[in-house]
């Protein structure tokens, strides 16, 4: 039987975008290989939205193109973004690739690879299913699964965000039937996951296209920031139960409306914490950026969430040295995240994108300034990340067991409701994984929690059945 390797890049899109493609593959009679040196068909799964990701791929495929040298038989794929943007281009400049598949294009690989294993030319096919748009479930195969899984409720994206190239490689924004993301989670739920992600660009831009949800609590109808997001949660915790925790990324602050901070006071499933993207914190850059809010907007929509739920705690993104990013820009960065505390930020040098409105603007700041002001910006970070996790040192967190710590000291891991890493010593011999379980914290490290199982969680593992053991999570190499 043929086997596959896919590496993947980029975001958690990708992520799931690879686990489709597994499914496909395997659906196809292929099998998982270790790695690319011992696969007969390569798929680099990648990212564009910064050009150090494009960068990666050039060298991956540059490695890649060796190895086939020396071996003459392998098919080299290359999906995602970059495929997506590039397209025949791709085939051009690297001729070492065979396939070139977009992200909507993932049930035709096999088909391709069959065009290729017969002889036929290197093929791109990188369409856009914008009139029927498709939403591959997870492979309902019976096997028991991780604890923690990834479902796509919208693809696309409306925004036109400045220096974004995600309308480009993703296409307009469509959505998926509420029904069918409720049957999903069930039988994610049936095969032992306990925790939901739900993805899309703006995840909560959400509108059922089945228009089949009821108007959830406090929603404004006249808001054109309105969306049926809200309702799609109110109804997920209402028909899955069972689910232990429902995550979602990542939201757009523009519809961070009252209905989805009543979602966040009202359903237990949510966890407390949002990662919601900000940017900036200047005016003058959000305006550039085309994000449709100010600062104070932002503040208000965060300060509404962080008040939903006792503890919420937000994260963000945010770049910096973007087109025209004064000192004075940068600094009302650094006061936003000191105004809003985020306990978590993910910080990028601007990096002008092909395809992006921005590329009118001159990219004028120049390269170590944005390196200087990142270094400045994740001090500050840190700094407050490292506060927030000290002052849980000596608090119980109710954890959910995800598999083994990757400390390998023999310890388990997993996250809090507030999205900490949480290590967990005492559980040898306890059927923990999959299990929410009471963490009593000890130790602080940079950017996780190290803990001791309490002893009433201890007693609740010693009399439960053993759950179906799934993989922790797809053996994916994820390179940014
Ligand atoms: N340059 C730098 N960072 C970018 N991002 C998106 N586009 C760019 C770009 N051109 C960042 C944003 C986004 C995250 C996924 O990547 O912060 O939220």
């Amino acid at each position: 039987m043929p086997r596959y390797a896919i590496t993947t890049f980029g975001c958690q899109m990708n992520v799931h975008d690879s686990e489709r493609l597994h499914d496909v593959l395997r659906g196809a009679g292929y099998v998982e290989a270790d790695g690319p040196e011992t696969a007969d068909v390569v798929v680099l799964n990648t990212c564009s939205v910064r050009e150090k990701a494009e960068q990666k791929l050039r060298s991956e495929v540059g490695r890649l193109a060796k190895e086939k040298r020396k071996r003459g038989e392998m098919v080299l794929v290359v999906a995602g973004c970059v495929a997506q943007q590039e397209g025949q281009q791709l085939l051009a400049r690297m001729p070492a690739i065979d396939v070139v598949v977009g992200p909507d294009n993932i049930p035709e690989l096999p088909g391709l690879l069959g065009e290729i294993s017969l002889g036929g030319l290197p093929v791109v096919r990188t369409v856009f299913d914008v009139d029927a748009p498709r939403f591959l479930p997870a492979r309902d195969d019976g096997a028991p699964r991780g604890a923690t899984a990834f479902v796509t409720i919208m693809k696309g994206c409306d925004e036109r965000c400045s220096f974004c190239i995600v309308p480009h490689t993703r296409g307009p924004e469509r959505y998926r039937a509420s029904g069918e993301i409720v049957a999903e989670i069930r039988s994610l739920v049936a095969a032992g996951v306990r925790e939901v992600t739900l993805l899309g660009q703006t995840v909560n831009s959400y509108r059922d296209p089945s228009a089949s949800l009821p108007v959830a609590p406090d929603a404004s109808l006249d808001d054109p920031d309105e969306s049926e997001f809200a309702a799609l949660l109110f109804r997920i915790a209402a028909e899955v139960p069972e689910l232990a925790r429902l995550r979602y990324t990542s939201p757009h602050p523009r519809h961070v409306t009252p209905s989805l901070v009543r979602a966040h006071r009202e359903l237990a499933v949510l966890p407390r914490h949002v990662h919601l993207p900000v940017q900036s914190g200047s005016d003058r850059m959000l305006k550039r950026m085309i994000r449709r809010y100010s600062r104070a907007e932002y503040v208000t929509r965060a300060a509404a969430l962080q008040g939903a739920a006792q503890g919420l705690t937000l994260s963000t993104d945010i770049i910096v040295g973007f087109a025209g990013e004064t000192e004075e820009d940068f600094d009302a960065t650094l006061s936003l995240v000191r105004e809003v505390g985020f306990r978590g930020l993910f910080g990028f040098k601007y990096s002008e994108r092909p395809y992006t409105p921005a590329r009118k603007l001159a990219d004028d700041v120049p390269e170590d300034v944005k390196s200087e002001r990142l270094a400045r910006l994740f001090a500050l970070s840190e700094a407050l990340v490292g506060e927030h996790l000290a002052a849980l040192v000596g608090t119980v967190q109710e954890v959910l067991v995800e598999g083994p710590s990757k400390t390998g000291e023999g310890l388990v891991s997993g996250r809090s409701s507030r999205n900490e890493i949480v290590h967990v010593r005492g559980t040898a011999g306890l059927e923990v994984v999959g299990e929410r379980v009471d963490v009593a914290i000890v130790r602080a490290n940079k950017h996780s929690l190290e803990g001791e199982l309490t002893e009433a969680s201890r007693q609740q593992s010693r009399t439960r059945a053993p759950r179906p053991r799934g993989r922790r999570a797809l053996p994916l190499l994820v390179t940014e």
